[in-house]
């Protein structure tokens, strides 16, 4: 068979197959790995942990078991001071198991009514990623990135609670009124990256 570039690096399987995040680690990685996304034979994770770590940590096991390669899973959430840090581990289904991104919105915006004041609506997305070897070994990093939550939903771009989270250093853009690069360029994950690159 013909040698293909990259055919002696060593494997680094992802617990995401979500092509946004594949092509991320591809350009950031894919000099240093090959980069596998999640095999589409293994059973989705069920994400019961009650921290982010932990649902991280999870979905890396499985993937490391499977596999027999450096697995790397990642796990975000927002928190909100107001809320006692709430929706947290359950941000994706704050709103119920099968919600949309606009229901969850819907119900943080109702949750947060009785705080209209700025200052009562600090908010922080964060993100953990755990790299684990088959030998066991494990790393663990995190990034976050401080801010605000609106009280009307602004901007089209973007996913998830883009549309009302302003970070601190956005210069009050919401996150759906940045440019992709501009947002990357502070976001939670991209920092969590940025702290794995620099570690592995
Ligand atoms: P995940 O762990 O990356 O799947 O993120 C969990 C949930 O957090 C997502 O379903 C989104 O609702 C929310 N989330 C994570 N990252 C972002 C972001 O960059 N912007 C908006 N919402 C996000």
């Amino acid at each position: 068979m013909t040698a293909v570039a990259g055919d002696n690096l060593p494997v680094l399987t992802l617990a995401t197959a979500n092509p946004g995040k594949v092509t991320e680690l591809v350009s950031l990685l894919g000099d240093r790995y090959q980069i596998r996304p999640r095999p589409a034979d293994l059973a989705e994770t069920d994400e019961d942990r009650d921290t982010l770590e932990g649902n991280a940590r999870k979905k890396a096991a499985e993937v490391v078991a499977h596999c027999g390669s450096l697995a790397v899973a990642d796990d975000s959430g927002l928190f909100v001071a107001a809320l006692g840090g709430r929706p947290g581990v359950h941000t994706a289904r704050f709103a119920g198991s099968n919600a949309t991104h606009d229901e969850n919105i819907d119900r943080l915006l109702a949750e947060l009514t009785r705080h209209p004041d700025p200052a009562e609506r600090r908010a922080e997305f964060r993100t953990v990623i755990v790299a684990a070897w088959p030998d066991g070994r494990e790393l663990v990093v995190e990034g976050r990135v401080p801010g605000t939550i609106t009280v009307e939903r602004r901007g089209d771009d973007g996913f998830g609670y883009d549309p009302v989270f302003v970070p601190d250093e956005g210069e009050g853009l919401t996150f759906a009124q940045m440019s992709l690069e501009a947002k990357n360029r502070i976001s939670h994950r991209a920092r969590a990256i940025t702290a794995l690159l620099a570690r592995l």
